[in-house]
């Protein structure tokens, strides 16, 4: 279908209201973010909204009106409750949606199971011109495809959803720049379930106590039931890993600094970007949470747009006012994965990596003589594929047959399923990398309580899993194609064959030695090895 592109002249409202009204869909533009509205009381209109997202259909959607009059109107609700009512009086329009007993009006599409409903009055001048002349009430999530950043431009919606949807609106950037925030009065106290423009603190101003649920804060236990359906997915991502960095000014700077910089863009504050030498966006001044919040996901789109870039890192705000609104989002982004740079760590974790055959092993050992403990990151990964909920996880992703009769990982048939091709290798290591470094950090800190300061971390795919950001100091060993292949043939008795088509599987030496510290290059006899390996225990002092 051919996406309209409309302004907020009222001849546009009018066309964008008679879409609606036949059941389309129709870009919105809000305050908070754009939205993607139907008709809320058409089942069938608010389905379309599901397909053209691709969105999980157990999430529920916030009902949009242009009055606080046409909830009862249109029986919105079974109960409009006092403190409700209190709410909608101090905060509408405006960026808050109010979870109440749902009504009869409501089709099932718009709220799945749940007997309540999110209502909002939106504050945006076009968004309540489009409800009023469409006389109905619209059902609207943010208007991104599931999964990644909400859209505040109309050109966002457009590059997510050109071609999926009837017309866009275009009103301008959205002010806010953070999706609403969501609270529900069917608890008592009510609970903040999203935090938004509205902060814990202007709520509880008005209602007294409020409860903060706790997934805003904090990653959901496997298992546990989410208040708000949205909560628990993971959301905002841009393409690049996004990392929160929590730490000073300088300790951020440094930090970004020592790693690869071409690849690496810093989402950070103004004041940071002339001691910054990687790629940089500002999200605003420091202590100008308002403009962070409002270019926040404009920031994490822009991130995949910069030639070469692959790792975000952005700095991490405290969680008072709208900071926390700020830090529920990029955790979420950030797959809660903080390099937390206060903590310091009481170990040095040396990366030790390289193509196969190159020589790691050898170094290794000459590491360990050295007083270093040693982990194998292949032994950890094959732990990982005995921990329970990854089981559980590859299983749902592959098919039953990976699992041998005693409940075991089959590893061969899981590799057939996950190396037939490069969308089923990434799904593989969504689920595993995470588990591995969970089991790596625990392997690192029981070395720890056994008295070792220094610890090596020998891993292939060392920056590929993200283990690299954990390292104070990476050891890259290469050697020569040639000289590789002679090695692995004699080492792993294997067909030449077979031993060229694991050399052709890796990265070039570049890969690691531009990433590297320290680069080993294994090219003669094990006495040229040693004398390398030796300069870097005396520079690293072990
Ligand atoms: O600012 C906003 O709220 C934007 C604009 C377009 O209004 N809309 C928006 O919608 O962010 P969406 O669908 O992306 O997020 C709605 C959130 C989800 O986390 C959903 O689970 C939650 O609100 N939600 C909706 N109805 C709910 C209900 N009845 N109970 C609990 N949570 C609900
Ligand atoms: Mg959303």
């Amino acid at each position: 279908m051919k996406t309209l592109l409309l302004t907020t002249k009222q001849e546009d409202i009018k066309t964008a209201a008679q879409i609606l009204r036949r059941g389309g869909l129709v870009g919105m533009p809000t305050e908070t973010v754009y939205g993607l509205a139907a008709n809320a009381l058409d089942g069938q209109a608010v389905s379309g909204i599901f397909t053209a997202k691709g969105r999980p259909s157990d999430n529920p959607l916030i009902v949009h009106i242009s009055a606080i009059e046409d909830i009862e109107k249109f029986g919105l609700v079974s109960q409009f409750p006092e403190n409700a009512k209190l709410l909608a009086e101090n905060f509408w329009p405006g960026p808050l949606t109010i979870i109440m007993p749902k009504g009869d009006s409501i089709p099932k599409e718009v709220t799945g199971t749940l007997n309540s409903v999110g209502i909002r009055l939106p504050a945006h001048a076009g968004a309540r011109a489009l409800i009023r002349e469409a006389g109905i009430p619209l059902a609207a999530p943010s208007a991104n495809l599931s999964g990644s950043p909400s859209p505040t431009t109309a050109q966002h919606v457009l590059s997510d959803l050109d071609g999926k949807i009837h017309a866009i609106i275009d009103g301008g950037e959205s002010d806010v720049g953070l999706e609403s925030t969501v609270i529900t009065v069917c608890t008592n106290p009510p609970m903040v379930l999203r935090p938004g423009g509205i902060t814990l603190e202007d709520l509880r101003e008005v209602l007294g106590e409020v409860a903060l649920s706790d997934a805003v804060l904090e990653k959901l236990r496997d298992g546990e039931e989410a208040a708000s359906p949205g909560m628990k997915y993971k959301h905002y991502s841009p393409k690049a890993k996004v990392y929160l960095v929590r730490g000073g000014d300088d300790e951020f700077c440094s930090y970004v600094n020592s790693q690869n910089i071409t690849e690496t863009v810093a989402l950070c504050y103004t004041e940071d970007i002339p001691h910054l030498s990687s790629h940089t966006i500002s999200l605003g001044d420091k202590s100008d949470y308002g403009t962070q919040a409002h270019n926040l996901f404009s920031a994490l789109r822009q991130a995949d747009e910069i030639e070469g870039v692959t790792t975000v890192f952005v700095r991490c705000p405290d969680t008072k006012g709208l900071g926390m609104a700020l830090f529920n989002r990029l955790i979420r982004a950030a797959g809660f994965e903080i390099i937390d740079l206060e903590q310091k760590p009481s170990y040095t974790l040396i990366g030790l990596t390289g193509p196969t055959g190159a020589g790691k092993g050898a170094v290794g050992m000459l590491l360990s003589d050295a007083g270093c403990a040693v982990v194998d990151a292949d032994k950890i990964a094959h732990k990982a594929l005995t921990v329970p909920e990854c089981i559980v996880k590859l299983t749902d992703a592959f098919s039953a047959e990976i699992i041998n009769p005693d409940g075991s990982v089959n590893r061969k048939v899981l590799a057939s399923c996950a190396f037939k091709d490069e969308a089923s290798t990434q799904l593989l290591n969504s689920i595993t990398h995470p588990v591995i470094l969970t089991l790596a950090k625990e392997e690192f800190e029981h070395l720890f309580a056994q008295g070792y300061r220094h610890i090596v971390f020998d891993a292939p795919t060392l920056f590929e899993s993200g283990s690299h950001t954990l390292c104070q100091k990476i050891i890259a060993v290469t050697a020569p194609r040639e000289l590789r292949l002679a090695r692995i043939l004699i080492r792993d008795g294997i067909t030449e064959a077979q031993a060229l088509s694991r050399i052709n599987a890796q990265k070039d030496s570049d890969f690691y030695t531009s990433r590297a510290d320290f680069v080993i290059s294994n090219d003669s006899d094990l006495e040229h090895l040693k004398c390398q390996t030796e300069r870097i225990i005396r520079e690293l002092c072990l």
